[in-house]
This record gives structure tokens, C-alpha cells and sequence, in this order.
């Protein structure tokens, strides 16, 4: 039950006002804040421009800096550094969930944050960033859908649209305002370990998917964020920069041709679509990073392409630039970030900045451009007027109709990589076994960014395995039986149908980069296992990147590329025993 919501229906008054008249009751301190109840920026009636004019004017340099620093929650020790910084935007990392996780939690903590924000001198609301990249998944029982790659196999945009406006209600369902998605990314290397998150190789799917993943999130007054800019999609084997990684934060060496009709294009189609905010990638290009480059940030985004939200930099990200941080702050700055997440030392981010401003070394010009485009954001998404959005109930977190649509979503993802002439398997077949370290194991299903940053192998979030799908669709007469590595009782006869579910275990960003992404030893040992005892063999392969199968495919009878469907793996049977066509395509090439 969102609480805030009564009072402001209650009392017609914003919750920023409600607050206020709270605090000023309680803090006399707050006196002055009480004077600006009536300020322009306050009047919904007003432009945003007018109202961005009049914030603007009333700010210090320090609540102009404040509002550029994007730091993760758990380094706000002391909530009153909020209004004492005058912090604009707080996230959660993947993983960065309250204790307990529950929606009831993740609710409380944001609206304290943000009671702490309105505290403020201004009453600023903060922004709040997740990385809700297959629904809202940090969140313990939310709906988990299939990750980006698989909805690239659907390629269904209005499927995409409808995804991302049911992530956006359970993302607002927890007070939380902003996301870290699309993911605009064109993969190029599936050796990388965030193949997953991409719509595919093709551009221009890409930037169709990305669009209407955008105003599913706008539809519910969440802000998306494009990322990650530029080129990211296409760095090369073994330049990462980190020393655990192997492509992930490392370099392209594509000519600029490339990169403005392969990977430059999804930008521009959400820029039309009215993105608020674009995120720089750990990248480099031509020996520059990203966040060091004033030509892509300033003169092709904003200048060029008329971007006119902010620019936010990745975890870390600005600190790629140089050991000496506060040359790396001054330099991304002028090279066009807006918001640095920084994510954790904002003391001495805004000590640096107030230097950098104080000597000149970054003009006022800047900074105000940069904070003026921060708030321009924040009142075009409705974060002073709260009491014009509707916050979604708590309970439609993870609500029956929600798991519908993505297993819907997991129906349409199904590719058949090959067939001969079994699929779809009859529901009365009179014996089946399934195994497999994927068949039942939510967290594999479900991969990286989900309650935790690298995913969690195993059954600990709240969905439907492949295997209870399968056990649920089949006829009641039929005989099934399950174990994971494929050992059975011996037996005289073999089964109609053997079902071997496997892939990858769960990882997220380079952690994930793979030389050569291929099946276990222990999944080819299963895969043998169910084969001498069934008459035909289907493989089922949970992945988030195809997988070299070709020593072994012409041995199997069928193989479906399932991706990373999420919680709802019930949509796998739907589609392997013919309730539902199979309709998917390839997104990336799977060599074969
Ligand atoms: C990732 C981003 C993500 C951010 C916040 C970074 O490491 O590259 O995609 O949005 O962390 O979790
Ligand atoms: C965070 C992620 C972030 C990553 C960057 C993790 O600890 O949870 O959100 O993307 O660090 O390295």
C-alpha cells in the first residue's frame, strides 16, 4: 500500500508539500523552506523550462554540484549528507537490496531517502536508479522476465512494450523513479559476458525494441537510460582494461563509419523517443575513453543528435580516466557528463568539483548546463508533482497477471536451432524423462541481475522451473521421470522422449567473458546419460549466448535455444508441446 498516496488523494497536496508542512512543524529550521511552497518551480501549471529557470536561479554552486553526484545508497551512512550535499540521485547496484527484501522494504527505504531529499533547502526530490534490466529483479518476487537477448528472439516490439510498462509498475510499486535500461547495446562477439542484455546483432531490431521498451517505462512515469554509450557492444577480444575481465571495459577499433550506422543508430531512435538520460559505457575508442570524449559526448550526442537530457557516467566510470581524480573529474566533465555515478565518495567529488569551479577549470556555463539538464529530467518525469502519478499497489509485484506476460515473453523467445520432425512433442506419449542442470533451477533460468549482481544458481526466488512446466503440461497417463544428471533406475525399455535441459550458470558483466562458450562436461555426460535410454533426444539450452554445440548436434534429435527465460518457465512446455507455435528467431548468429 503506498501510504503517500492516500495522503496526497486526502489532502490534494503533493508529497513534497506534505513533507514540508511536516518538517517545518517539527523543524523550525525548515522555516525558510516553507516559503517556497508557493515558488514557481513548484506550479505544475507552469513550463518545465519556467520552472527549471526559477529552480535553477534559486541554486548555490554546491546544490548545483549536489545534484551531479549519482551515489549507491549504502554509502549514505548519515541520510541528513542527502540534504546536507544536496545529493540529486541515490542507486541501488545490482544486488543492492534492502534487509529484508522485500517490496515493503525496498518502499520504506526509498521514501526515507527521499524524505531525507526534501529536508533540503530546494526539497529537490532524488532521483532513484535499479538496474530493472529483465523487470525489476533486484527486487525478491518480482516478476522476472526474459532477459534482452531472448525478447531479440521474439522480436515482437508491442511483447516489449508491454514488458517493460509491467517492470515499470513494479518498479514504481517501490517508490523507485528511474531505470538503468534499454540496453542499446549491438552485440558484436558473443564471447562477452553481457551478450544477454542485448536485443542481438541487428541494429536496427535493436533500436525498434529498445523504442518500445522506452514508453513501457514512460507510460508509468519511470525514467529509461540508454546505455551504454558508444560502441560498447563491439570491444575487442582481450582489451580489457580489467584484469579479470577479457572483452567487458575494454576498447573498439571500429572506424567511425561503423560506428554511426551499427551502433550509434539505437541512440538516436530513443533520443527521438524523448530518453532523459544516456549512459556512458567503459569503453574506449581510438585511445580515448568514453567519458574523456568530448566529441562523442558533446558534439555528436548533445550537439548533433540534439540530445537535451543528462549524461551519466557507469560505476566508476570517470576514474578509468586517470589515477588523479580529480583531473578525471574535471576532464569528463568538460567532455560532457552530466552525473557522475561516482558511486561511493561524494564528499570528495564535491570538494573537487567546488575547486574545479572556484579556479575555472570547469566553467559556470557547465555546471549550470549540467544541472539544468538533471532537473529538466526530473520535472519532465513528474518527480515535483507526485500526487499526478498513481503509484502502483505493493501487491502487483510478481501478481499472476504480471507472470502472464512473461510467459508470454518466454513463448515467443523459443528458437528451434534444429528439428527432425519431432517437435512439438504429443502431451500422451506414454513415458518421458527430463534432465539436466538447467531443468530445474530458477536461478539459471533466470541469470545475472537478478536479486543479486551475478544471479544466484539455484531455487531461491518465487517462479515456475522448465520441469514443473513440463510436468504440468503432459498428460496425466504419461509417466515422468527427473533427475538431473540423467541416471535411472535400469530399465528394459526406453523412453519415448528424453528432455535435457542445460547451459550456463548465472554471471554478469566480465565476470561472464568466455573464450569459448560451450556445454559443461558434466551437461555432455548428462546429455549421454538420457540418450541410451530414450528413442529420441531433445536438448534445451538455457543460455545467454549460443554455445558451440557442433561436436555434438547431429547426435541430438532436436535442440531449442531457450536463453535466460526468467521466473516463468511454464511458457517452454507451452511451446514444446504445441499449445503455442514456436515463432522465435536468431538474434546473433549460433554458428551451427
Ligand atoms: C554497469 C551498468 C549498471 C551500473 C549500475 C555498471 O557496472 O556497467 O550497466 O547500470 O553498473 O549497477
Ligand atoms: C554492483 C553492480 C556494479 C558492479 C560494477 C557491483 O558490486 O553491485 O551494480 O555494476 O559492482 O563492478
Amino acid at each position: 500500500m503506498s501510504h503517500s498516496k492516500t495522503k496526497n488523494e486526502r489532502f490534494g497536496r503533493s508529497f513534497f508539500e506534505d513533507n514540508l508542512v511536516a518538517s517545518v512543524t517539527h523543524y523550525p529550521s525548515f522555516r525558510n523552506a516553507a516559503l517556497l511552497v508557493n515558488a514557481p518551480y513548484r506550479d505544475a501549471s507552469l513550463s518545465i523550462d519556467a520552472r527549471v529557470d526559477d529552480l535553477l536561479g534559486r541554486m548555490t554552486t554546491k546544490e548545483k554540484i549536489g545534484q551531479m553526484a549519482l551515489v549507491e545508497k549504502n554509502s549514505v551512512i548519515d541520510t541528513s549528507d542527502i540534504a546536507r550535499y544536496g545529493i540529486g540521485a541515490l542507486l541501488s547496484g545490482g544486488g543492492g537490496n534492502p534487509d529484508p527484501n522485500t517490496p515493503e522494504a525496498w518502499r520504506e527505504m526509498v521514501e526515507n531517502f527521499q524524505r531525507a531529499a526534501q529536508r533540503s533547502r530546494l526539497g529537490i526530490p532524488l532521483l532513484y536508479g535499479v538496474d530493472a534490466v529483465h523487470g525489476n529483479a533486484n527486487v525478491l518476487g518480482a516478476t522476472i522476465f526474459p532477459h534482452a537477448l531472448g525478447l531479440g528472439a521474439a522480436h515482437n516490439a508491442d511483447l516489449v512494450r508491454r514488458m517493460s510498462e509491467i517492470t515499470a509498475q513494479e518498479i514504481a510499486a517501490t517508490g523507485v523513479n528511474w531505470s538503468f535500461s534499454p540496453t542499446v547495446d549491438v552485440v558484436d562477439d558473443v564471447r562477452w559476458g553481457r551478450t544477454y542484455e542485448t536485443f542481438g546483432s541487428d541494429s536496427a531490431l535493436v533500436s525498434n525494441l529498445s523504442v518500445a521498451y522506452l514508453k513501457g517505462l514512460q507510460s508509468q512515469s519511470v525514467m529509461g537510460t540508454a546505455k551504454h554509450y558508444l560502441g560498447t557492444g563491439a570491444m575487442a577480444w582481450g582489451s580489457s582494461t580489467n584484469p579479470s575481465f577479457r572483452i567487458d571495459q575494454g576498447a573498439t577499433f571500429i572506424d567511425e563509419a561503423a560506428m554511426r550506422a551499427i551502433h550509434l543508430p539505437p541512440f538516436v531512435a530513443v533520443i527521438d523517443a524523448g530518453i532523459q538520460s544516456v549512459m556512458v559505457g567503459h569503453v574506449s575508442w581510438n585511445g580515448v575513453e568514453l567519458v574523456a570524449s568530448h566529441y562523442l559526448l558533446t558534439d555528436v550526442l548533445k550537439r548533433e543528435l540534439g540530445f537535451e537530457g543528462f549524461v551519466v557516467s557507469d560505476w566508476n566510470g570517470v576514474d578509468e580516466i586517470s589515477n588523479d581524480a580529480s583531473l578525471a573529474v574535471v576532464t569528463a566533465i568538460n567532455a560532457g557528463v552530466d552525473m557522475v555515478m561516482l558511486p561511493f565518495d561524494y564528499k570528495t567529488f564535491t570538494s573537487d568539483m567546488k575547486y574545479a569551479i572556484d579556479s575555472g577549470a570547469i566553467s559556470h556555463n557547465r555546471l549550470n548546463d549540467a544541472a539544468r539538464r538533471i532537473l529538466r529530467a526530473k520535472f519532465s518525469t513528474g518527480l515535483f508533482d507526485t500526487k499526478l502519478i498513481d503509484s502502483p499497489a505493493i501487491n502487483t509485484i510478481g501478481s499472476a497477471e504480471h507472470r502472464a506476460v512473461a510467459r508470454e515473453a518466454v513463448q515467443q523467445s523459443m528458437v528451434i536451432l534444429k528439428d527432425t520432425n519431432i517437435l512439438p512433442l504429443n502431451k500422451n506419449l506414454s513415458h518421458i524423462v527430463v534432465a539436466g542442470s538447467s531443468a530445474n533451477n530458477l536461478g539459471r533460468q533466470s541469470g545475472g541481475w537478478t536479486v543479486e549482481w551475478q544471479g544466484i544458481d539455484g531455487n531461491w526466488i518465487p517462479g515456475t522451473t522448465i520441469l514443473d512446466g513440463i510436468k504440468n503440461a503432459i498428460d496425466e497417463q504419461t509417466t515422468i521421470e527427473y533427475s538431473d544428471t540423467g541416471f535411472f533406475s535400469p530399465r528394459n525399455e526406453r523412453a519415448d522422449v528424453g528432455i535435457v535441459i542445460v547451459g550456463e550458470s548465472p554471471y554478469a558483466e566480465g565476470v561472464g567473458d568466455n573464450e569459448h562458450p560451450e556445454l559443461s562436461a558434466e551437461d555432455l555426460r548428462t546429455i549421454a546419460n538420457v540418450k541410451v535410454i530414450s528413442k529420441k533426444i531433445v536438448i534445451i539450452i538455457v543460455s545467454g549466448r549460443p554455445l558451440d554445440i557442433r561436436p555434438y548436434v547431429d547426435t541430438w534429435d532436436a535442440v531449442i535455444a531457450a536463453w535466460l527465460p526468467g521466473s516463468e518457465g511454464a511458457g517452454i512446455a507451452d511451446v514444446l508441446f504445441g499449445d503455442v507455435p514456436f515463432s522465435g528467431t536468431l538474434p546473433v548468429e549460433w554458428g551451427m
